[in-house]
């Protein structure tokens, strides 16, 4: 949608070290300069924010965090805050990331503080979304997802500071997708419960073959993408499908 500026963000996980993260940001800045008409974030490892900030200054792609603890600064170690984040050079952060809910047991309430730390912080928040596989055979994804949203999403969360990632679990890694229908429904149930004009991104599985399908659904705002993220070509050819 035309006031719903696409968005497509690699979220490169637990993966990198300096020389092949620093290589990859900067096959990404110099693609970025050729023209392409979508937002682009890379959100990198804790351990790289700092560099792979310095190697897209200049260029338009934004940096964002993974995560973030919802407190400020404190004794919690081994947490970042958004405002270490902020601090470093980012944008954005993701939160409530299914490998975080899921891996490591977050509850929405634990995802909504930590949305309102981005906030405070000035960050835009990516607040992560999706059923299980169990859970769409039970025909119960979409208000699955209605509950995660109503627990996580930030009381006054507008559009300019928020960002919705649909990401089934079961898609994640996998190779696999949901039809196109069902991304559709989906991401309208979404559209319902968040602010107006807020963007929904898809990921799940988005490589270079299915993104331009994907990306032109009607509902679909940009993606997050993970393991084809990892490629300048790829991550490129995504990017360039948005456009
Ligand atoms: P894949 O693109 O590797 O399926 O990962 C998606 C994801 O989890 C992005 O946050």
């Amino acid at each position: 949608m035309a006031d719903r500026k696409t968005l497509v963000a690699g979220n490169w996980k637990m993966n990198g070290r300096r020389d092949d993260g620093l290589a990859l940001a900067r096959a990404i800045a110099e693609r970025a300069t050729a023209q392409h008409t979508c937002e682009l974030l890379v959100c990198p490892p804790a351990t790289l924010i700092v560099p792979v900030g310095e190697v897209l200054a200049g260029s338009d792609v934004a940096l964002g965090g993974q995560d973030c603890h919802a407190a400020a600064s404190g004794a919690f170690t081994g947490s970042i805050s958004a405002e270490m984040l902020r601090d470093a050079g980012c944008s954005h952060v993701i939160v409530g990331h299914s490998e975080r809910r899921h891996g490591l047991g977050e509850s929405d309430a634990d995802i909504q503080a930590k949305a309102l730390a981005a906030r405070r912080a000035g960050l835009v928040a990516i607040v992560c979304v999706g059923e299980t596989r169990a859970e769409r055979e039970a025909r119960v994804a979409i208000s699955v997802v209605a509950a995660q949203l109503a627990g996580s999403v930030p009381e006054g969360a507008a559009a300019d500071t928020l960002v919705i990632a649909y990401e089934p679990v079961w898609a994640i890694g996998t190779g696999l997708t949901p039809t196109n229908a069902d991304i559709t429904e989906m991401h309208a149930a979404i559209r319902g419960h968040i602010p107006a004009g807020t963007r929904i991104l898809y990921g799940g599985s988005v490589n270079p073959k299915n993104a331009a399908e994907i990306l032109a659904l009607p509902e679909v705002d940009g993606a997050l993408v993970g393991g084809a993220s990892l490629k300048a070509e790829d991550f490129w050819a995504i990017a360039r499908a948005a456009g």
